[in-house]
């Protein structure tokens, strides 16, 4: 493979390991639910047929007053031109070409790719990726998913278009384009050690301020204090359950309290304080245990012999890359790493108004492999609510509600502290449970008592020793609780104006016939779909809800059927697989991303606008080869949207013979400077 390809592993629609091996079914009477589905199910040409159970929720409708700041923009940023969700461009078709296509009447501008200087000396970047691991500590990152636009003046109460704090996460790396020649090894087999710091700098996340110019450009704010990067070496607190908890003690802390670095932040979720969250997720392939047995924190999660990047290879031996080989190796945990893994797997609170502020692991809202998380509207007295998907083959959703209470005078990350964790079971009659994963509730306990003893998945189970151990364990706490598992939780949204939230299923070609429910219908589900719920009395931190699916995902003529109606056949306008990325405007359009492969019908991933009342879905975004459509914010005003391009293939984004693709932010604007989607 050429040296700027794509690492295969991400080529590869088998990447995401099952490492659920608890086969919950959570539902009494799989066969019952076969034959019903099958009454419900309509013929079809090749396409992946699909059917809901017989309920239909009330469309959009309800008061979109609010003045809450869950999206990041003071007062919901308001109807830009008009409150009404209908979409007002024309559909644009399939593409494979490398570039980005947009409807008629839009423009787009690629901006902050990888590599661009942001902080410090402001190094510039150099095409043939020559930048040392010093330069790419002060320049953008690789990879860019989740992304969120605050304001500049958010903390006075403003609503800033023109000016604001532009963050956004990198996921991973291409180590083929990071690199001149790619990743290389030293003749005894150790990388060198300014190729592994150049990696790790180039995860995380960056903060990067920006301005509209007088033409109505937008540029860096060279300079500007709050610039700033966030990478897999900085120095973060533990908080919540499990912060001093003996199992996270390590050599860099031997109390447990903190950590260095964050890594595959995938999505994101911006607090109702206006700070930003940072996800883990597939953060157990950065270690390496060359044990025989390893703890079921890390086998629940897939943690391996050697690790993707090899960090712990580095030459020198310099501590900060020795803590990725998390073998035992010392007398006790707080002379070596073997505990450096549990401090990843969280939500990651970063304070893009306070550039000095350390970075913050909230523990409460689980261990697991958070794809972002989706704050509900907050309401003062009431609970924080959000929600976070775990996206691998079976695994689940969760839902945080705070034990204290929301007042937007005082409210901080302090909130995620303490709570409950919950995590859904979808009951086959379009009903839902949120099980609540904690040792005071009475009938957790129970199922955890029964458990004891006993083989969960591939964890032979000896209880939970406290609270903190539940944490760290979620996912074996969601087996033993009951939960459903799903085809791959991706990214959340709210409906800003009905309530109900959204989920991305992105796909699961592994589940057999034996293994579908209502939630997840379809056997070697390629294509995904996108499930919704309401809270019942539309009270968010509830323990009930009622649910339904939105969309199946497919090829031409896919239907959604509700109550015996087919309520989408997808055609040419929106076809569409492996929906990811998922986000609500402030006016309450709802916009879908891919990641599927780039093969036909579907072509090059995509971003899709959908009107959430009337499932009209139009494609309104065509990503270049090879990449993922992956992140999507506006300006309050949504008269500007940014759109993260990760994983493009060749010379993307400027097209010059030789260079190394480049992630980047797509900047789409209307040319008649317009609210986008309108
Ligand atoms: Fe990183 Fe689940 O996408
Ligand atoms: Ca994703
Ligand atoms: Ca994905």
């Amino acid at each position: 493979m050429a040296k700027h390809d794509l690492d295969s592993n991400y080529l590869d629609p088998d990447y995401e390991p099952v490492v659920n091996h608890s086969g919950n079914s959570a539902f009494q009477d799989v066969l019952a639910a076969r034959m019903q589905r099958r009454t419900l199910m309509k013929g079809g040409v090749g396409a992946a047929l699909a059917s809901i159970m017989g309920f239909g929720i009330a469309g959009c409708g309800s008061d979109s007053d609010s003045d809450d700041r869950s999206n990041g923009g003071n007062g919901s940023a308001g109807p830009g031109e008009g409150s009404a969700t209908e979409l007002g461009f024309a559909a644009i078709p399939v593409s494979s070409a490398n570039k980005v296509v947009v409807p008629v009447g839009y423009s787009t501008k690629a901006f902050l790719p990888w590599g661009t200087p942001i902080t410090g000396s402001y190094p510039a970047f150099r095409a043939d990726a020559s930048n040392s691991g010093a330069d790419q500590e002060q320049q953008v990152g690789m990879h860019h998913d989740g992304l969120h636009f605050f304001p500049i003046d958010f903390k006075t109460g403003g609503n800033s278009s023109d000016e604001g704090l532009l963050v956004m996460n990198h996921e991973y790396i291409n180590q083929a384009a990071l690199h001149p020649d790619g990743p290389t090894y030293n003749a005894n087999g150790m990388r060198p050690a300014d190729e592994v710091r150049k990696e790790v700098a180039a995860h995380g996340v960056s903060v990067v301020h920006i301005k509209k110019d007088s033409t109505g450009d937008w540029d860096i704010v060279f300079g500007s204090p709050f610039n700033r990067r966030v990478t897999g070496n900085t120095e973060m607190d533990i908080r919540g359950p499990l912060r001093g908890y003996q199992k996270l003690s390590t050599r860099f802390s031997k109390n447990g309290t903190q950590t260095r670095g964050t890594l595959n932040n995938c999505s994101m979720g911006p607090t109702p304080w206006g700070t930003y969250l940072a996800a883990e997720e597939n953060w157990h392939g950065y270690f390496a245990n060359s044990s025989q047995t390893k703890p079921r924190e890390q086998t629940r999660h897939g943690v391996g012999g050697a690790s993707r990047y090899d960090w712990e290879l580095a030459e020198g031996g310099d501590d900060q890359y020795v803590r990725f080989n998390i073998t035992p190796t010392a007398q006790s945990a707080e002379d070596d790493y073997r505990n450096e893994a549990n401090t990843y797997g969280y939500m990651v609170e970063i304070d893009p108004f306070t550039p000095e502020s350390k970075p913050q692991k909230r523990t409460a809202l689980g261990r697991f492999g958070h794809e972002g998380v989706i704050f509900a509207p907050v309401e003062e007295g009431k609970p924080v609510v959000c929600y976070s998907g775990d996206d691998s083959r079976f695994e689940y959703i969760y839902k945080f509600v705070s034990s204290r209470p929301y007042y937007a005078a005082t409210a901080s990350g302090y909130l995620l502290d303490e709570g409950t964790l919950y995590v859904a079971r979808y009951n086959e009659d379009g009903s839902g449970d949120w099980l609540p994963l904690s040792l005071d509730d009475a009938g957790f306990a129970a199922s955890v008592e029964a458990a004891q003893g006993s083989l969960v998945g591939n964890v032979q189970f000896d209880g939970f020793e406290n609270q903190a151990d539940v944490l760290l364990n979620t996912r074996l706490a969601a087996d033993i609780a009951g939960a459903t598992p799903m085809d791959r939780p991706e990214w959340g949204a709210v409906d800003p104006n009905t309530g109900e939230v959204y989920f991305t299923l992105t796909n699961n070609s592994r589940r057999t016939e034996e293994q579908v429910n209502a939630a997840n219908p379809r056997a070697e589900n390629r294509t995904g779909h996108i499930i919704r719920w309401r809270e019942g009395g539309d009270d968010f931190a509830a323990t009930e809800f009622q649910w339904d699916i939105f969309v199946f995902a497919g090829e031409q003529g896919t239907e959604t059927v509700v109550d015996g109606d087919v309520a989408v056949s997808l055609t040419d306008d929106n076809i569409f697989n492996s929906p990811d990325g998922l986000w609500f405007d402030y006016n309450g359009r709802l916009w879908i991303q891919t990641d599927g492969s780039d093969a036909p019908p579907y072509q090059n991933n995509m971003m899709l606008a959908a009107n959430p009342e009337t499932r009209d879905i139009r494609r309104f975004f065509v990503g270049p080869q090879g990449c993922e459509v992956t992140g999507v914010v506006t300006t309050p005003d949504v008269k500007t949207m940014f759109v993260n391009i990760q994983h493009p293939a060749r010379d993307w984004p400027f097209g010059n013979e030789g260079d190394h693709p480049r992630d980047a932010t797509v900047i789409v604007v209307r040319d008649d400077k317009g609210v986008i989607g309108a």
